[in-house]
């Protein structure tokens, strides 16, 4: 059982989406007990149904109590979190952004459903392109920015931590390091503020024969093709997004004031291209995003996110809202 007297007496999540990145995530929620209730919803109703069945088997082995089942978008109406992770996945050669107007329509009309129902909560958005969702999302739901978020580099920033935890043999979550920018091709590491421990990253090379400067440009890489890799092997990429969207989840519920690189609005903390949703490191709790955390950016660093945002901005200027 567990027991955490910050977690929400009431803890409701729906999932809009039962593919495999919804499915993860649901299957991770259930293995940390994050939740209370999750309603899972999606356009094919019978899969939904199949999937609530397949997961309330595994409740007597779970760590808590759960109730589970296929809903409707009425179900909503009291969730704290609604997590859209409906959409056309991306192919093999696909980038992100060319799934974007098969999934921006999908977005608008999903929004449209959940916030018929009255929903308050906070809605987390993963379908990619992440970032232009999130600010497709956040407009058709008329709610404030810091309650519709997206996972942004999360997962990007999960990838960096393993990557360089393997290389100097530290745990990974003494890793403090984030990519930012766009969930994409053009997202970077912000390296001048990357800490091993209470150590600077650069003093770390410094002292460890392990990584070297030139290591930071394969890393990041490595991070930036990490979804092209698993879809070349295996089609498409859902425990590591699983496992991030429960961190996110997890948050909120217990209104954490976690530091998370998610999908936020540029409300002009950062001096860069306004009026998007960007990845960006956001102190998260049970009201979504308490604030964006501003880190010192070297020039570098600076006009990475300038261009990474003006890329998102460029897509966004040719969508109609
Ligand atoms: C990922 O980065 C495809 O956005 C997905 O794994």
């Amino acid at each position: 059982m567990v027991t955490n007297s910050n977690t929400k007496t009431k803890s409701k999540v729906v999932i809009v989406g039962t593919g495999m990145v919804g499915m993860s995530y649901a299957f991770s929620l259930i293995n940390q007990g994050t939740v209370k209730e999750l309603v899972l919803i999606d356009i094919d109703k019978e899969r939904a149904e199949g999937e609530a069945m397949d997961l309330n088997h595994g409740l007597s082995y779970a760590p808590r109590k759960m109730k589970i089942y296929a809903g409707e978008y009425s179900d909503c109406k009291d969730a704290d979190i609604v997590v859209i992770t409906a959409g056309v996945p991306q192919k093999e050669g696909e980038s992100r952004i060319d799934l974007l107007n098969r999934n921006a329509t999908i977005m608008k009309i999903v929004v449209g459903q959940v916030m018929k129902s009255k929903f308050r909560g906070i809605i987390l958005v993963a379908s990619n392109p992440v970032d232009i969702l999130t600010y497709v999302a956040w407009r058709a739901s008329g709610l404030p920015p810091s309650k519709v978020i997206g996972s942004g580099t999360s997962l990007d920033t999960a990838r960096l931590r393993f990557e360089i935890a393997q290389k100097i043999n530290i745990s990974v979550k003494n890793i403090h390091a984030y990519i930012m920018g766009e969930h994409g091709d053009s997202e970077f590491v912000c390296w001048s503020q990357a800490y091993v421990g209470a150590k600077p990253l650069v003093d770390v090379i410094e002292s460890m024969k392990e990584i070297e400067f030139k290591h930071l440009e394969e890393i990041h890489n490595s991070v930036k093709n990490a979804a092209y890799e698993i879809i070349k092997r295996k089609k498409a990429t859902y425990y590591g997004i699983g496992m991030t969207l429960v961190s996110i989840t997890s948050a909120i519920l217990n209104d954490e004031n976690r530091i998370i690189p998610i999908s936020v609005y540029n409300d002009g903390t950062y001096d860069t291209v306004k009026d998007l949703y960007i990845g960006l490191p956001a102190v998260i709790n049970a009201e979504g995003v308490n604030y964006v955390m501003k880190l010192k950016l070297n020039n570098k660093e600076q006009e990475q996110l300038n261009h990474s945002a003006s890329i998102l901005k460029g897509v966004l200027d040719q969508m109609e809202f």
